[in-house]
């Protein structure tokens, strides 16, 4: 074990990134503290369980605390007491209808943790902030702190996606680290120093350059992926297949096929939070113009959700009202259990508005949805949700659903209408069983 395993890490926040940046790095040696201020989720974490769905993450949370490299506490005295890097890592929610970041959490861990900091110390934030956050913190931070500015401040954002964030965490495409001090980087590079040894670019930048890199990714994204459902918009009226459309361009290496998945748009507890807050402080900077476009962004994205309605309901010819409509996702995409901003939610709690009995199945969000919307129905069961339906919506692509037998939930229905939302199915397959098959962006 070289010197820099020795180090010893506290992770204030025990979310998706503080739980997965926690348990990965006592993976890699590192003697590892999780804090949050949420009892019961240290509780939780204590006992090997993970509060949410991340494949791969309970196994690293256990043998973690099993080596006793990893342990949680909920005190800011014991973590600044223990560590000699602090890793930033709580939720910067949207705030409200301005769109802009709630910083709360964020200022609330350097507040608490920074009284505490009596010995050099370095702190480095994870989570997505507005650009101009961190120089304010790192002021904060050398304020409060008994160290002074020995108590120095960097932002290294993380890009992982929610299903995958063992590997984004473990081998990410880059590193980004905004600091001008010799010893934040030292400390970052001897917590990456494998990944950098394995050829990851480390790029150091200034503290705004890195906290506009993570906005500037999920606005890009977010982009591409509104791109391709106007896209779908334009070849359904004009009896074009955007399907079809989205290969051709793929194939332009320029263009790339990632992220040109066309369907029901974009959710979670990223990408339309970010998109929103970047707009936000481009306006409080006095750059509204050149983010305008996102706007469009959002509103392509939200017309996707309508649009999918509107399939729904001439599939059944008309109104919703006294329908029965089986959806099947509730989670923001698959292999999460994420409902943050779900699209499918979002359609069918407006559809179960409309007057229609909707029933909806997912493999790993059922008990989020119920809590978030107990005025919807829940099956155990795509074959359940399916029963005595006039209309079924996939909304979530799960394997479950793309390998569903058309032939087998044929014989469930009442009628065998399906709207693909996601564009997961094969429609040929579904025709030959009978089915009426509709999809955005195609004919
Ligand atoms: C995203 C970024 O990918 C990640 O780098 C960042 O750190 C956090 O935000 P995540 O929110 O986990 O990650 O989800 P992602 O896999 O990016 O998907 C976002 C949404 O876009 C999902 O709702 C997904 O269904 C949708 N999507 C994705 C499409 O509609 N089409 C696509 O082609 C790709």
């Amino acid at each position: 074990m070289v010197e820099a395993d020795r180090m010893r890490v506290s992770v204030i926040g025990t979310g998706y990134l503080g739980a997965t940046t926690a348990a990965c790095l006592a993976e890699l040696g590192f003697e590892v503290l999780g804090l949050d201020v949420d009892e019961a989720k240290i509780e939780m974490l204590r006992s090997g369980r993970v509060p949410f769905f991340e494949p791969g993450l309970a196994p690293l949370v256990a043998s973690g605390l099993e080596s006793g490299r990893l342990r949680f506490t909920t005190s800011f005295a014991e973590a600044a007491e223990f560590a000699d890097l602090h890793l930033i890592c709580v939720g910067t929610p949207q705030k409200d209808e301005s769109g802009a970041a709630d910083l709360s959490y964020v200022n609330s861990a350097v507040d608490r943790l920074a009284p505490h900091l009596t010995r050099p110390s370095v702190v480095v934030g994870r989570s997505t902030v507005p650009v101009g956050t961190a120089a304010t913190l790192a002021a904060r931070l050398a304020a409060l702190a008994p160290a002074g500015a020995e108590a120095e401040l960097g932002w290294s954002p993380e890009f992982l996606r929610e299903g995958f964030g063992v590997e984004d965490t473990l081998r990410p495409n880059r590193i980004v680290l905004g600091t001008d001090s010799p010893r934040v980087e030292k400390a970052v590079r001897a917590l990456w120093h494998r990944q950098v040894d394995e050829g990851i670019p480390f790029l150091v930048t200034d503290l705004q350059t890195a906290e506009l890199v993570k906005v500037a990714a999920n606005a890009f994204l977010a982009t591409k992926i509104s791109f391709i459902n106007a896209m779908a918009e334009v070849s359904e009226v004009a009896g074009a297949d955007v399907i079809q459309l989205a290969e051709a361009l793929s194939f332009d290496d320029r263009i790339g096929g990632k992220f040109l998945g066309p369907g029901l748009g974009f959710g979670g507890g990223c990408l339309p939070k970010d998109i929103r807050a970047f707009m936000a402080r481009a306006d409080e900077l006095g750059v509204e113009p050149a983010l305008s476009f996102l706007r469009e962004v959002d509103a392509i994205n939200q017309r996707r959700r309508a649009r999918t309605i509107d399939i729904a309901r001439q599939l059944i010819g008309g109104g919703f009202a006294g329908s029965r409509v089986a959806v099947l996702g509730a989670a923001f995409k698959p292999n999460s259990d994420d409902i943050r901003d779900s699209p499918a939610l979002d359609v069918a709690a407006t559809i179960a508005s409309l007057g229609a009995q909707v029933t909806v199945y997912d493999p790993a969000a059922l008990e989020r949805a119920r809590e978030a919307h107990p005025e919807l129905n829940y099956a155990d069961s795509m074959r359940g949700a399916v029963a005595d339906a006039d209309v079924v919506l996939l909304l979530t692509e799960w394997a479950e659903f793309r390998e569903a037998d058309p032939e087998e939930l044929g014989g469930l229905v009442a009628r065998r209408r399906i709207v693909d939302g996601r564009n997961a199915l094969d429609p040929t397959f579904w025709r030959a069983s009978g089915w009426t098959y509709r999809a955005l962006g195609r004919q």
